[in-house]
């Protein structure tokens, strides 16, 4: 049975246009494990945006699950990840000017610095996964630079418009699902996935755990976090 992480970045979002200290990301947090959720994934930017820097040292301090940290590569936040030590860290490429994190690291292309920061993560007793494209070259990068895990990128397949089209996005993912197991990788997907589209990528199988915001967050705006996560729950598990 897959698990949930429940990410928690837009409720920070929110807090963030007026500057002030509610809705508070740590207290959603504390509501989306009552519900079930497995983990909580928090998404710490260059340019703070949304979660600060405060956010993570309490989540550390208070999730009864595991924390997991979203960030780039850089120095700075290979030393706060090593400071916080949450349970686990997900390597994301950032771009400044980019709404959502738009595609999966280049890890081929980026290998070696990848493979030094996956090292002093793992060091710190870190699990470290990267945030790929559904692609077998990215998948086989991950493992021979030492990654513990990868989640794939499900974007793409999330805006595929037609039926065709989303079965040739599934098909991908099926493949490095496969592959990655084969090479003994943990597989986790995440980004963009909603109440409507996640049964199709559960029904495959091999994901230990899907990383959702957006859609949980603005569903929690109308039924709150609790009922918002416990659907979402019941989609990843019963599928
Ligand atoms: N996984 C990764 C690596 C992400 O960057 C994001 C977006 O922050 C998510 C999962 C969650 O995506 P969404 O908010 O679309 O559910």
């Amino acid at each position: 049975m897959a698990k949930l992480g429940v990410n928690v970045d837009h409720v920070a979002t929110v807090r963030q246009a007026r500057g002030g200290s509610e809705p508070d990301p740590v207290t959603a947090a504390a509501f989306a494990e009552l519900a079930g959720a497995d983990s909580i994934t928090v998404h710490l930017r260059e340019d703070r945006r949304h979660i600060q820097d405060r956010d993570v040292h309490l989540l550390r301090r208070t999730l009864q699950t595991r924390l997991n940290l979203e960030m780039a590569a850089t120095e700075e936040m290979t030393r706060i990840a090593l400071e916080v030590l949450p349970d686990s860290v997900c390597l994301v490429p950032e771009r400044r000017e980019e709404l959502t994190t738009e595609g999966g690291l280049d890890v081929a292309r980026h290998e070696e610095a990848l493979r030094k920061t996956i090292a002093q993560l793992r060091e710190g007793g870190i699990q470290v996964s990267l945030f790929v494209d559904p692609e077998l070259s990215q998948v086989q990068a991950s493992r021979r630079i030492g990654a513990d895990a990868i989640e794939i990128h499900t974007g793409t397949y999330c805006e595929a418009r037609s039926a065709a089209a989303q079965r040739t996005e599934l098909k991908k993912i099926e493949e490095c699902i496969r592959e990655g197991a084969r090479l003994g990788l943990i597989i986790n997907a995440g980004h963009g996935l909603n109440y409507l589209n996640v049964q199709a990528v559960a029904a495959l199988g091999g994901i230990e755990e899907f990383n959702i915001g957006h859609s949980i967050v603005s569903r929690a705006l109308f039924v709150g976090m609790e009922r918002a996560v416990r659907d979402m729950v019941m989609l990843v598990r019963g599928a």
